[in-house]
């Protein structure tokens, strides 16, 4: 497939048919992503696959636990504490296009579904978990932001690849709200960071959450060139 192509294909899947992905394929997709670039060749990502009854179990115990309960857990990786312009407006109007047809907005009730539909992996068959050694990523002067700005890039690889396979994805941060919960059901050390969940598999086509693209703000409100 044309990069392009999979580049304008490529949308967050928040509804998947539960067919399994095979393990080869996989194994395929995080082998081709690692040719993502990285400081000084580092490769800093780790992946921790689960799909079948081990992913069961975590969405159980994500559910079980609730959503309420991410109040009080501190996140590995730290959720933004602060929405400043231009970036809250940008969150307004996605929340617009999401609401387009709707006579009222996302109820509290609704929300709540939304939230047991991320620790479901919205139906995926399979997550894939990012892992990031404490050691390289948290360092005694702050932290190596180059390190998690790699694993994007591999991320990137990850979902543009699934694309050309037929397959869709969602990089959730949901999916980690309680790392505690992961590392206990695939034996994580305490040493690896578990930092983005991205739920893979085959989207289903026939629920209209699949359709929509979220847009893009224009060219010119974040691109500047010189000396054209
Ligand atoms: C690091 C990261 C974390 C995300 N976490 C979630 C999540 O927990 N739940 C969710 O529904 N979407 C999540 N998203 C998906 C974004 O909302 C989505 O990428 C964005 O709205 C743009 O839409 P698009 O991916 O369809 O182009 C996440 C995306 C990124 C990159």
């Amino acid at each position: 497939m044309d990069v392009i192509q999979a580049i304008k294909e490529r949308k967050s899947i928040r509804a998947f048919k539960p067919d399994p992905v095979k393990l080869d394929l996989l194994k395929t997709i995080i082998e081709q992503a690692q040719r993502a670039p990285s400081w000084a060749n580092t490769q800093p990502w780790e992946f921790a696959v689960a799909a079948g009854k081990k992913l069961k179990a975590i969405e159980e115990a994500f559910v079980k636990r609730g959503a309420q309960a991410m109040q009080n857990t501190p996140a590995e990786v730290a959720r933004p504490y602060e929405y400043p312009e231009p970036y809250i407006s940008r969150i307004k109007s996605m929340q617009a296009q999401e609401n387009r047809g709707r006579t009222s907005e996302m109820t509290k009730e609704e929300g709540e579904a939304r939230m047991m539909d991320n620790f479901r992996h919205y139906g995926a068959p399979a997550c894939i978990y990012l892992l990031v050694g404490k050691n390289f990523l948290l360092q005694s002067q702050g932290v190596n932001v180059w390190a998690m700005y790699d694993c994007g890039s591999a991320v990137q690889n990850i979902m543009l690849l699934a694309v050309n396979y037929g397959l869709g994805t969602i990089a959730q941060a949901m999916a980690v709200a309680y790392p505690d919960i992961i590392r206990k059901e695939l034996g994580i050390p305490e040493d690896k960071l578990i930092a983005l969940g991205i739920a893979i598999g085959y989207p289903d086509r026939d629920n209209p959450i699949t359709k929509d693209f979220r847009e893009r703000v224009p060219l010119d409100e974040i691109a500047r060139f010189y000396g054209f």
